[in-house]
């Protein structure tokens, strides 16, 4: 690691690497896994809601692959973590074609695992920040990609509560060049589930041990998750809590809501 071209910043915690704490990888560092530790004194479910969250991006992407959609843009990714997106879509569908984008060093690192496509589709990765859509757009790697006079879900999986400035801008700004039949996926933090300020395990105390740490996470309501899909055709049930979307099969109780405390919704541009 000593050898990386880029400043991994080890000393200090970073979300990418705290995530795959969660999620039992092994890409983090001494300071991601005190982080990681404390976040899960607070949030004791915190692992399984980042588990639940791998499930949503496949049941999202398996539900986008069936729609006919051949083509994503997933900003967000994080280090790789088998199944990735790619592998999900061409599980079914081998001719997709993925752009990866993430603004953490450690993500670039490790970006070769992003890159082993099935010969018939293609995938890239762009080390971009989500706060310049422009940029991402702009990229050669996704002209190179994505062929945007076709339908492109664009994937957002735990990534916006991570974003400063404008998000709702953001979105709109990666929307609006893409063809009709486009999806919007995402997934989002909230703390609608918490049971007030001094709740012993709600979100808002696992989101403290971040804002400790300078990593500031804005969660959103069910109704601002919803202001992200204005103007696109929100795909039944609409903003939903990550395990219940289009899970009618497996009946949870609600008390799990809070264990989870990530919505989750697909739309599409019509
Ligand atoms: C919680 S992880 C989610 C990973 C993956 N999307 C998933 O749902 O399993 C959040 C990811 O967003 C990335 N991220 C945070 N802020 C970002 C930004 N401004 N631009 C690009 N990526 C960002 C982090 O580096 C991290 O890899």
């Amino acid at each position: 690691m000593s050898e990386s071209p880029v400043d991994l910043r080890t000393d200090v915690a970073h979300s990418a690497r705290m995530y795959d704490y969660f999620l039992g990888g092994k890409d983090s560092y001494e300071a991601d896994r005190v982080a990681a530790e404390q976040a899960l004194q607070q949030f004791p479910s915190v692992r399984l809601t980042a588990r639940t969250n791998r499930d949503f991006m496949r049941h999202a992407t398996d539900y986008l692959v069936g729609q006919g959609i051949r083509q994503f843009l997933d900003i967000g990714t994080g280090i790789p973590t088998s199944p990735n997106l790619h592998e999900v879509a061409q599980a079914s569908a081998p001719e997709s074609r993925i752009v990866y984008v993430d603004n953490d060093p450690l993500v670039l690192a490790h970006a070769r695992a992003l890159l082993v496509s099935a010969p018939e589709g293609s995938t890239a990765y762009v080390q971009a920040d989500a706060g310049d859509p422009a940029s991402i757009l702009a990229a050669p790697e996704l002209a190179a990609t994505l062929d945007l006079s076709k339908p492109v879900a664009v994937s957002l999986m735990a990534l916006l509560h991570f974003v400063p400035g404008d998000v709702y801008d953001i979105v709109r700004t990666l929307m609006a060049p893409l063809a009709p039949g486009s999806y919007l996926a995402m997934s989002h933090v909230t703390t609608d589930f918490d049971d007030g300020d001094h709740d012993p395990d709600g979100m808002a105390r696992l989101l403290q041990v971040y804002a400790d740490r300078g990593i500031a996470v804005r969660p959103r309501t069910r109704a601002e998750v919803a202001r992200f899909f204005d103007g696109l055709e929100l795909v039944s049930p609409g903003v939903e809590v990550i395990h219940r979307w289009r899970n009618e099969g497996i009946d949870r109780p609600r008390s799990y809501d809070k264990q989870i405390s990530l919505y989750g919704a697909v739309g599409r541009k019509v």
